[in-house]
């Protein structure tokens, strides 16, 4: 029989850059142009089916808006990997990747208080974008400063890298295990 693996990821960023967009994308193959905010967080489920093994992935979108991080924190505890998300039109966007590494990390703690390695995947949304303001080398250089492996553009409005991006981090926390 087929082996069947569960894991837990959270999609952090500034509001707007796009969280729910790419998981409506990657779960319902959907875009809508129209914005509406996250309020607290949402679950959605995704499977993918790769060499023999089914992955069920539980992909918790939490709010930017800053509101709404007391309702979100405790999910980032529990969590697996994490998908980090800017949006390429968007500089500030980019610099606050740094502030979301940083609450990720002081959340995703051992029980004895140790800091968890978690698998990251960092997403530049809206690649589609022509007013680019984010360049891939100052991510890749960031990324590497952190250690960081993996980087893509995608655009959830073109459905570009979307599922390639999330297959590949779910490759890559399996290799972990
Ligand atoms: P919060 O829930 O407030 O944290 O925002 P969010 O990160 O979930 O952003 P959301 O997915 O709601 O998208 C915000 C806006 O960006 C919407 O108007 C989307 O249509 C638009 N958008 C999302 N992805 C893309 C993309 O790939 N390209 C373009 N051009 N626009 C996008
Ligand atoms: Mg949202």
């Amino acid at each position: 029989m087929d082996e069947t693996k569960q894991y837990k990821i959270i999609l952090v960023g500034d509001t707007s850059v796009g969280k729910t967009s790419i998981l409506h994308r990657l779960v319902f193959n959907k875009f809508s142009e129209e914005y509406r905010s996250t309020v607290g967080a949402d679950f959605l489920s995704k499977t993918i089916y790769q060499n023999n093994i089914i992955t069920q992935l539980q992909l918790w979108d939490t709010a930017g808006q800053e509101k709404f991080w007391c309702l979100t924190e405790v999910f980032w505890r529990t969590a697996d990997a994490v998908i980090l998300v800017y949006d390429i039109s968007c500089e500030k966007s980019f610099q606050n990747l740094e502030f979301w590494y940083k609450q990720f990390k002081s959340k995703s703690v051992n029980e004895d208080g140790t800091e968890k390695s978690l698998p990251i995947l960092v997403l530049g949304n809206k690649s589609d974008c022509q007013t680019r303001a984010v360049k891939q080398e100052d991510v890749e250089q960031w990324c590497k400063e952190k250690n960081i492996k993996l980087h893509f553009e995608v655009s959830a409005k073109f459905s570009n890298q979307i599922k390639e991006s999330v297959t590949k981090l779910t490759e890559y926390i399996t290799e972990g295990e």
